[in-house]
């Protein structure tokens, strides 16, 4: 007879596992205290406990990227992450890219570019557009596509997409270049 696998509530390999756990989360500029179950995901704990829900579920598996936030500055699937491997740490979501009413440039670029249609993927594309353009290793559109290539548009938007991000990234190379050129002169003039 088969033996019943032992719960991962009472022991994992004889290490006792609480059944909740304290976690505190630095969510959009606030902290958040948290009492949740250690298997909630970052995803979850957005959605469900503090009811952000702009980042949204797909797949939960990794594999489409709605539920990407960004984390102490980078992009990540908050489906494949457990919310306490996080305690401590700056979570930004779509919620928190806006300053009151001004939209963040990404945000103002998908409207002006009209880069989305039914809108379920778009907060997780805007936030990896912007953990993108943090890393700054994408210098082309062929770069855009393919390291924006874990954001699936099911509505088939992506030049448009492409076109949004594109204008932002050459809004930022113009004010580098701006400002490059100002610090020239400057250093010309001394
Ligand atoms: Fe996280 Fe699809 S919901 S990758
Ligand atoms: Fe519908 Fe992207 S706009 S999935």
């Amino acid at each position: 007879m088969a033996q019943r696998a032992p719960t991962a509530r009472s022991h994992a390999r004889g290490i006792p596992v609480p059944d909740r756990i304290n976690v505190t989360l630095h969510v959009n500029g606030v902290d958040r205290k948290l009492n949740i179950t250690p298997w909630t995901t970052l995803l979850d704990a957005l959605r469900l406990h503090l009811d952000l829900t702009g980042t949204k579920k797909g797949c939960d598996h990794g594999q489409c990227g709605a539920c990407t936030v960004l984390v102490d500055g980078r992009r990540i699937n908050s489906c494949l992450t457990l919310a306490v491997m996080k305690d401590g740490a700056h979570v930004t979501t779509i919620e928190g890219l806006a300053q009151g009413d001004m939209l963040h440039p990404l945000q103002q670029a998908f409207i002006a570019h009209d880069a989305f249609q039914c809108g379920y993927c778009t907060p997780g594309q805007i936030c990896s557009a912007v953990g993108l353009i943090a890393e700054d290793k994408a210098h082309t559109a062929d770069e855009i596509r393919e390291l924006m290539s874990g954001n699936i548009c099911r509505c088939g938007a992506y030049p448009n997409i492409v076109a949004a991000i594109e204008d932002v990234m050459s809004g930022k190379a113009a004010h580098k270049t701006a400002h490059k050129a100002a610090q020239k002169s400057r250093e010309a003039g001394r």
